[in-house]
């Protein structure tokens, strides 16, 4: 036998960026990303969410606007237009309509793709940029809450495959986030709320004072206020970003990830809420709002946390104006929607359960009868 031991490490670093109005000519933001790459012209494919486009119609002519501003370090291809929503991750169309652009414009490894777009269109052509020549540079800017705080700040790339959500996908470290507030303006009420659950979700398990800080700004959260949302958004970002990068498992080997605290009731209340509530379809963030409870009070029967730090998780979440009932609660099957999660997590069943309001433990088993009386207690937010 004669065998040969390969090892090496990458170092990945990229910064994530918070601005207002990125293609002002005067806002150098994304300039200055891109110069840094080298003192040359620099081809640029956008994508664009065809949804954000419709709400911001004056984009196109101020990317446009941008690149004869700075035609120095930035050549602009003519945006591609990609349907928002999970659409883009469901139908295949427009990952290869991506590959085929980037052929036929000749886009790089040396070039970039600036996506601009909901957490679906972000994971959707981000997977096609990092498969294209095996990866062209990414340069993410998320429009969603969702997007700014959790999904866009992330290592991860996916499309979904057979009714499979993100089975087909990539660990892939952007080239930089640039997150712009201005965009959030033309989301629903529900959807700016939606992603405010990511905030709470990380803040119980890493954060106490930023939890505290949450709660202490429930109601300019709820009127989705300038100052407070750029606060929640800005340190949900950075908790997950330290997370992937000091947390020792960004490319997610083993099974515990303390990141999907809530998660596991939640991935299960939203797929019965697309299939059986089509009227009343719940929000990923509307559904970690609810798993969040649901783990919380799990927390407080095992004695994990005591009785004042459930009702200040509680009335956290009903401060920021989610709903902590769903009917899809009715029909969630526990151990199924647990082995569904352990599946997930590719391993061991690893669940996070909050021993504080800051702090969390990893748990590999559930009493699953004390976890429906906990279902119960739901019923009384109704
Ligand atoms: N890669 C990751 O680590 C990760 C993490 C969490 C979630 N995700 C993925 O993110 C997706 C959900 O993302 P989302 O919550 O951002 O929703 P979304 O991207 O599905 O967007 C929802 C709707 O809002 C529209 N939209 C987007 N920005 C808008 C704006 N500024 N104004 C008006 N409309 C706008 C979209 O076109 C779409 O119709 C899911 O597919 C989920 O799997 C990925
Ligand atoms: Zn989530």
């Amino acid at each position: 036998m004669h065998l040969i031991n390969q090892q090496f490490s990458v170092t990945y670093e990229f910064s994530v960026c918070f601005t207002r109005d990125t293609f002002a000519p005067e806002n150098m933001a994304l300039h200055d990303l891109i110069s840094a790459a080298g003192a040359t012209t620099h081809k640029v494919q956008p994508v664009i969410d065809s949804q954000v486009l419709a709400d911001h119609p004056e984009l196109i002519d101020a990317i446009a606007l941008y690149g004869d501003i700075h035609g120095d370090t930035i050549a602009f291809e003519e945006p591609f237009i990609v349907r928002g929503g999970e659409i883009c991750k469901n139908d295949p169309a427009e990952v290869e309509e991506f590959l085929r652009l980037t052929q036929e414009r000749k886009i790089c490894r040396h070039s970039f793709v600036l996506v601009i777009g909901g957490g679906s269109v972000i994971d959707a052509m981000g997977y096609a940029a990092t498969i294209a020549h095996r990866g062209i540079r990414l340069i993410r800017m998320p429009t969603t809450v969702l997007g700014q705080n959790d999904a866009g700040v992330g290592v991860k790339n996916a499309i979904n495959f057979r009714n499979r959500k993100n089975y087909v996908g990539t660990f892939a470290p952007p080239y930089a986030v640039l997150n712009d507030f201005d965009f959030l303006s033309s989301l629903a009420p529900r959807d700016q709320r939606a992603g405010i659950a990511e905030a709470v979700k990380v803040s119980l398990i890493r954060d106490g004072e930023f939890f505290a800080w949450l709660e202490s700004h429930c109601e300019q959260l709820a009127r989705f206020e300038d100052e407070a949302v750029e606060h929640m958004i800005i340190r949900c970002a950075e908790l997950h970003v330290r997370h992937i990068g000091t947390g020792g498992d960004p490319f997610e080997r083993g099974s515990a990830r303390p990141l999907d605290f809530g998660h596991w009731s939640a991935h299960r209340l939203e797929e019965i809420s697309h299939t059986q509530f089509p009227q009343h379809e719940l929000r990923h963030g509307e559904a970690v709002a609810i798993g969040i409870a649901l783990d919380s009070h799990y927390a407080r029967q095992m004695g994990f946390i005591d009785e004042e730090t459930l009702m200040r998780i509680i009335n956290t979440l009903h401060g920021i104006g989610f709903s902590l009932y769903h009917p899809a609660l009715e029909q969630l099957n526990i151990p199924q929607a647990l082995a569904g999660f352990r599946e997930h997590l590719g391993g061991a069943l690893c669940i996070t359960m909050l021993t504080g309001a800051g702090s969390a433990k990893e748990v590999s088993e559930i009493d699953e009868a004390v976890m429906e009386q906990c279902v119960q207690r739901l019923r009384d937010y109704q």
